[in-house]
């Protein structure tokens, strides 16, 4: 049995990294390579560090002015590129040369609430400002335009007259939580 390989880019806290690596912790057939992220400080390294998973940091340079990145994704074989609230755009060589084997997690019901800027509490801030009654994630496959790609699952949350901004993100992450390992490991299985 091959061992499937993922790599999952992050930015932020990595809360969804860590829920992503407790799932598959057990699991012979799919190992988490590595863990890439755009910010020197960002929590998530010190996660990667408790989980005993390497973590990278990278700049601009290295990701969208040289091929970098690129030629190191290609060297890693990965069977699947994973964005868990990583905040930079892709770079169309990234996407050309990996499609439909990145995919990305919206903290929102696309298409609405994405595109430039539309990242984590900013979205929530937008959602509870149009007193929309519902929110979601959209877990959906990456190409070179922002939040455009085919969608591969959606999930509901309602949304409470009194919910605050911090309420609905917590609500959004719970759903990220049950649903990204699992929509993650049926790819994988897919292929
Ligand atoms: C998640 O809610 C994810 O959906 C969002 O960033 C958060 C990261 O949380 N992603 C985006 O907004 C991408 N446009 P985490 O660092 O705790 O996993």
């Amino acid at each position: 049995m091959k061992t499937k390989k993922i790599i999952l880019f992050a930015s932020g806290s990595g809360s969804n990294v860590e829920n992503i690596a407790n799932y598959f912790k057990l699991r012979k057939d799919v190992t988490i390579c590595c863990v890439l992220t755009n910010k020197s400080d960002a929590k998530v390294i010190e996660r990667c560090n408790r989980l005993e998973i390497n973590a990278l940091f990278f700049n601009r340079q290295a990701f969208s002015k040289s091929d970098f990145i690129l030629n190191m994704l290609q060297s890693l074989e990965p069977d699947l590129i994973v964005l868990a609230g990583f905040l930079w755009k892709i770079p169309e060589a990234i996407t050309n040369a990996f499609p439909k084997q990145i995919i990305n997690i919206h903290p929102a019901l696309l298409p609405k609430y994405g595109g430039k800027g539309m990242y984590g509490m900013n979205v929530h801030n937008a959602v509870k400002k149009q007193k929309e009654t519902e929110t979601g994630i959209t877990i959906h496959y990456v190409n070179a335009q922002y939040d455009e790609g085919a969608i591969i699952k959606q999930a509901k949350a309602s949304i409470a007259n009194n919910d605050t901004a911090e309420d609905i993100a917590s609500k959004v992450h719970q759903l990220e939580y049950e649903y990204f390992p699992k929509v993650i490991d049926e790819i994988l299985s897919k292929q």
